[in-house]
């Protein structure tokens, strides 16, 4: 397959395990990451990397990205809630890059932009499962900022030219996640304080659900997205809620350790469940997640110190 990819943001998590799997294809990758929250030294060799933030590209710059690009996956964002990042930076690269981007890859007529969202972009706690056919709320700047880049996609201007495909991803997990950053993710951070010898925190009473997903399971999803004749919006989430009492109880059973969890004040999550309904991908795209929440849990834990993805 001679075929070649852009990937943003593709020295993240995410994005690092999709370019393995696109290289194991034999897609040529060609990855574009500032490096902010991404670890571009782990990327593998094979790959073509350019080092910029995608919120300084000119139009120029998005067309030189573009040369003999087939499909882009278009993941490099600005979180919510990460130390030093500004609303205005998190808008110019969430929002004003996807923009022009989307531009870009219209004129170039690219066989699939495909664009990573988020469950943030829904806005709601719960308790009803989150479906495509809600009425967006977002109430976080994050959440406008991946619901804008969505809407972009479909601008009248370049709207039919352009191949399209959303994912509202929820809380993806795997080998490789980061404990800083964004995502405080509850399972790296609390797998790092078990091999420690530390006790496991849980904020509040534990009963918040969350949907994980794992991050393998997420990689199939967006490359059936970017192979879908149609322009699609869909969930990639298991479409199962976990509590989090739950999860660090599996957790501590993986791990084979004896420490019990300790609760410490509750957050803002308390009483929320935020779970995906994923009827319509598995209609639309025939995608169901593959990974149980136990595997998943066990590939973490004996990933770790292995330098994967
Ligand atoms: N991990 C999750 O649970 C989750 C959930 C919902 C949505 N998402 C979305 O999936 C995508 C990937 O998430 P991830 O977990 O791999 O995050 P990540 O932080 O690990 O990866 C994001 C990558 O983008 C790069 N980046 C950030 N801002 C940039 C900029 N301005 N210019 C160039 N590169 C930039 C970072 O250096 C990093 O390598 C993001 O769009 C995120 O919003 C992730």
């Amino acid at each position: 397959m001679n075929t070649t990819a852009l990937v943003t943001g593709g020295a993240g998590f995410i994005g690092r395990h999709l370019v393995n799997d696109l290289l194991k294809s034999g897609v040529k990758v060609r990855v574009i990451d500032s490096g902010e929250t991404g670890e571009t030294e782990r990327l593998p060799l094979d790959c073509e990397l350019v080092v910029a933030d995608i919120a300084d590209l000119s139009i120029n710059d998005w067309g030189d990205l573009l040369d003999d690009v087939d499909v882009v996956y278009h993941l490099a964002a600005r979180k919510y809630n990460t130390p030093g990042v500004t609303e205005q930076s998190l808008l110019s690269a969430n929002g004003y890059a996807t923009l022009n981007l989307a531009r870009v890859a219209a004129e170039r007529c690219i066989r699939k932009l495909v664009y990573t969202s988020s469950l943030y972009a829904y806005g709601s706690i719960g308790p009803k499962a989150m479906s495509v056919s809600d009425v967006p709320n977002p109430i976080t700047v994050y959440g406008s900022s991946k619901l804008f880049g969505e809407h972009v996609l479909k601008t009248k201007d370049f709207a039919s030219q352009l191949n399209w495909a959303v994912a509202r991803l929820f809380f993806v997990y795997g080998p490789g996640q980061f404990a800083e950053g964004g995502y405080k993710s509850v399972i790296f951070s609390n797998f790092e304080r078990i091999a420690a010898g530390e006790q496991p925190l849980i904020r509040g009473d534990g009963n918040q659900t969350l949907d994980y997903i794992f991050v393998d399971d997420v990689v199939r999803g967006l490359r059936m997205l970017a192979d879908h004749p149609e322009n699609v919006l869909v969930n990639l989430g298991s479409g199962f809620g976990l509590k989090i009492n739950t999860v660090i109880e599996k957790m501590v059973t993986v791990s084979g350790s004896q420490l019990v969890p300790v609760h410490v004040e509750p957050d803002w999550t308390a009483g929320t469940s935020r779970v995906a309904s994923i009827d319509f991908t598995t209609s639309v795209l025939g995608w169901t997640p593959e990974v149980s929440f136990d595997k998943g849990l066990e590939r973490v834990w004996n990933s770790r110190n292995r330098g994967v993805a």
